[in-house]
């Protein structure tokens, strides 16, 4: 059977792009900065983004594109040996990321309704317990989770290029736009200057060894690297796509819909005096107050969280795309089973990871409630010591390659390419390690 390619270029970097922009973006990313000092927070990310994320995005695009494999047949094809571990460990780290992914995507959709059915539009509404107590909901939120992943089956079944590619291409572009629109009300809100300060200005001395690591995994999780999306969607790849121009498009639109979200979120949670640090909740208690303070809010809310929605399940998709075409390509699965038998489990995994925050809260592992605990083992290790173990790979094993996919052959010239070459040899690897055992261990 011949591979499934992109339809067409514009088409790899809105599915890349798309994968990227997701829940990270909008839900995460605000409430990391609330709870990690603000802007000192925003200018780690940065330069993490523009050095080790670069880096690792560019390397994973190229492998993939190389390979024309999935994660394990990647590094399988490239190499051998012990490599492919490396793609095993991303094939487990998709799977447990959407085990708790979907139940934050059923989220979006829940309040997609909520804005609708009035339960979040009448005045003098609490929505700091409205959240509270949805999530603890021992029924509701979990119904929720299963139309969410129903609707990423039903995406991935379809495809790389039907369902994939589609629709991305029509709902990027207008969640941009209303973002941008959302911007405008939320810093003009009473006491919203304190918010963009608390977002614009760095205190330098808040950063420490916690603050870098929350800043280096939401830099893996946010672009979707270190776990083999990338490598994934590159190996949908034909030759004539560039891919330092496709990874600088990626990062641009990534980091930039994360920063207009922090611009939204920061202003209104100083203007409705809630608690920076207060948590996952974040995005979700303070942007009902948003929309009621505008007019026609009811139909910019009901339109965000759908967006939201779209956002999240191109994301989602990406994520149980990694380990479909793993089933597909070694073991010799059909799509169909390989999508409804995984996206099955991840169902599954998500129910414990649901509950997590109602009535099984108290119940921990490694002192962490499920939902959190699948959130650090992938976030904090998994795609880290991926990412790290990739950049070695690409800069130490097949090098060849990668200069020969960053290049096209040597027919695009791409002036950083010494550069890069020192970023995936030395300075990711010793930079990801250092932080890791700075914010683990020490
Ligand atoms: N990048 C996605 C987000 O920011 O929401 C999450 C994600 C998707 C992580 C795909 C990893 C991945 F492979």
């Amino acid at each position: 059977m011949t591979r499934e390619h992109w339809g067409s270029r514009l088409g790899f970097i809105l599915a890349a792009a798309g994968s990227a922009v997701g829940l990270g973006n909008v839900w995460k990313f605000p409430y990391l900065v609330g709870q990690n000092g603000g802007a000192a927070f925003v200018v780690t990310y940065l330069v993490l983004v523009l050095t080790i994320g670069a880096t690792g995005m560019l390397a994973e695009m190229a492998i993939g594109r190389a390979a024309q494999k999935n994660p394990v047949g990647a590094f399988a094809v490239l190499k051998g040996g012990l490599w492919p571990v490396t793609g095993y460990l991303g094939v487990i780290c998709g799977f447990l990321i959407l085990g708790f992914y979907s139940v934050i995507g059923g989220w979006t959709i829940a309040y997609t309704v909520k804005m609708v059915d009035g339960t979040l539009t009448a005045p003098g509404l609490d929505f700091a317990a409205i959240f509270s107590g949805f999530v603890a909901d021992p029924l509701e939120p979990l119904v929720y989770h299963a139309v969410f992943m129903a609707l990423t089956v039903g995406v991935v079944l379809k495809g790389v290029s039907a369902g994939i590619e589609r629709w991305n291409k029509i709902l990027m572009p207008t969640l941009l736009v209303l973002l941008v629109v959302l911007i405008g009300r939320a810093v003009t809100l009473d006491g919203a200057m304190a918010g963009v300060e608390f977002y614009l200005k760095p205190d330098f001395s808040k950063i420490n060894a916690d603050v870098v690591l929350a800043a280096l995994s939401q830099a893996f999780f946010s672009l979707s690297i270190g776990m083999g999306a990338m490598i994934t969607y590159g190996s949908y790849l034909t030759r004539d796509q560039n891919l330092p121009r496709s990874t600088v498009m990626v990062i641009g639109l990534d980091t930039g819909v994360a920063i207009l979200a922090g611009l939204i979120v920061m202003p209104a949670v100083f203007a409705f005096g809630v608690t920076p640090g207060a948590g996952p909740g974040l995005t979700f208690i303070t942007l009902p107050g948003v929309f009621q303070q505008m007019p026609g809010g009811t139909v910019f809310g009901a339109g965000f969280f759908l967006l939201l929605l779209f956002a999240a399940l191109t994301s989602s998709v990406s994520l149980l795309e990694v380990p479909v075409a793993y089933l597909i390509d070694e073991l010799k699965v059909s799509r169909r089973t390989a999508v409804l038998v995984l996206g099955g489990i991840a169902f599954l995994i998500g129910i414990p990871s649901s509950l997590s925050l109602g009535i099984w809260a108290d119940f921990k592992v490694f002192g962490l409630p499920f939902l959190d605990l699948l959130d650090f083992i992938t976030s904090k290790l998994i795609m880290p010591v991926g990412g790290l173990l990739m950049c070695l790979f690409a800069g130490w094993v097949v090098w060849p390659v990668m200069r020969r996919e960053a290049t096209n052959d040597g027919s695009v010239p791409f002036a950083l390419l010494p550069v890069w070459n020192w970023l995936l040899k030395v300075v990711a690897p010793a930079a990801i390690a250092w932080i890791l055992i700075q914010g683990l261990i020490g």
